[in-house]
């Protein structure tokens, strides 16, 4: 391949630029140009592409975001705006993308793909709700932010014997929540994977733990779960007769310079998805983390894959917490 192009899609993650840098310098350096697409695959529908040099990726490895900026295009879910994107690839002469993103953004690949413009995509999303991949690029990053912000939250909540119930992100997927709920010693967890029941779960969970001199509590419940945690905190106020907050934390886990973990795996992946697959004319691949190797699954059967969550870990996490 004589040019490829690099973009970043659905929300941004901790880590994209220092894959992005990976992927520029390994096809730098290996005689292949590389064009930058701006904001997702609307860029790749309008043209929007900027030059990237060894140097142009110089500086970024530790910021967060996203460099070549992010959007989710419903234009490109459409047979007209695909068309205007393979345009533009073959105008500029594309040969291959690289596409930094979550599921949403593969299933775009997998379509560009199979219209004859070879895609891989790595995974690039807090939410580390690949199916295929133990890991992905931001999340280690994200669970880091939640707990250093509710380490905090936990200092306010302590010295006023409060409750507060933390809403976390994750979209459709739990593992922020049970991860960073086992690392800040959550009383409670509720996450979409596993069924639970406030009563049972929450307020009984408390009640016991007051018998035995515990006076301030987290609850850490993932967005996806849908529980209005206003509510929630209304109704334990009610019924345990504990005082109580809330905190979403919001968009402040997305941001923030990407940890060691998320800086190291970006690059591998970065590198593998040129030096493994595209150099070699190799598309309609995911490349993932896999007991900490770096593989690829063709996307089709990746995106049909199902992950589940690690139920002996949310076991664990409910008898050490109590
Ligand atoms: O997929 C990553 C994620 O941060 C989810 O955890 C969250 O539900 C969603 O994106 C938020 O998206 P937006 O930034 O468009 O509000």
């Amino acid at each position: 391949m004589k040019t490829i192009a690099v973009l970043t899609s659905g929300g941004d993650a901790p880590g994209m630029n220092a894959a992005v840098r990976a992927v520029v310098r390994t096809a730098c350096v290996n005689g292949i140009r590389v064009l930058g697409v701006i904001r997702g695959y609307n860029g790749l529908i309008n043209g929007d592409f900027v030059e990237l040099d060894l140097r142009s990726v110089s500086d970024i490895i530790h910021r967060g975001g996203t460099k070549l900026y992010s959007a989710r295009s419903a234009e490109f879910a459409t047979e007209e705006g695909m068309q205007k994107a393979i345009q533009q690839c073959k105008e500029n002469g594309i040969e291959g993308v690289v596409v930094i993103g979550g599921d949403g953004s593969f299933r775009g690949a997998q379509d560009l793909s199979e219209r004859g413009i070879p895609c891989v995509g790595i995974p690039g999303t807090i939410d580390n709700d690949i199916a295929c991949c133990d890991y992905t690029i931001g999340y280690d990053t994200c669970l880091n932010t939640i707990m250093e912000c509710v380490d905090k939250v936990r200092d306010t909540t302590e010295s006023h014997d409060r409750c507060t119930v933390v809403e976390v992100m994750g979209r459709r997927a739990g593992y922020l929540a049970l991860n960073a709920g086992i690392a800040v010693g959550a009383t409670s967890i509720l996450i979409p994977e596993i069924n639970f029941d406030i009563e049972k779960d929450v307020i009984e969970r408390m009640k016991h733990t007051q018998l035995t001199g515990k006076k301030h509590f987290l609850i850490v419940v993932a967005e996806g779960v849908g529980v209005n945690v206003t509510d929630l905190a209304h109704d334990i106020q009610k019924e345990t007769g504990v005082e109580s907050r809330t905190c979403i934390l919001g968009h402040i886990q997305r941001g923030g310079s990407p940890t060691v973990k998320d800086r190291v795996m970006a690059t591998r992946m970065g590198h593998y998805a040129v030096k493994n697959l595209l150099m070699k004319g190799i598309g309609n691949r995911v490349v993932a983390a896999k007991n900490d190797n770096v593989v690829d699954y063709d996307i089709f059967e990746a995106l049909n894959m199902k992950r589940h969550i690690d139920e002996y870990l949310y076991q664990i996490a409910m008898d050490v917490s109590i």
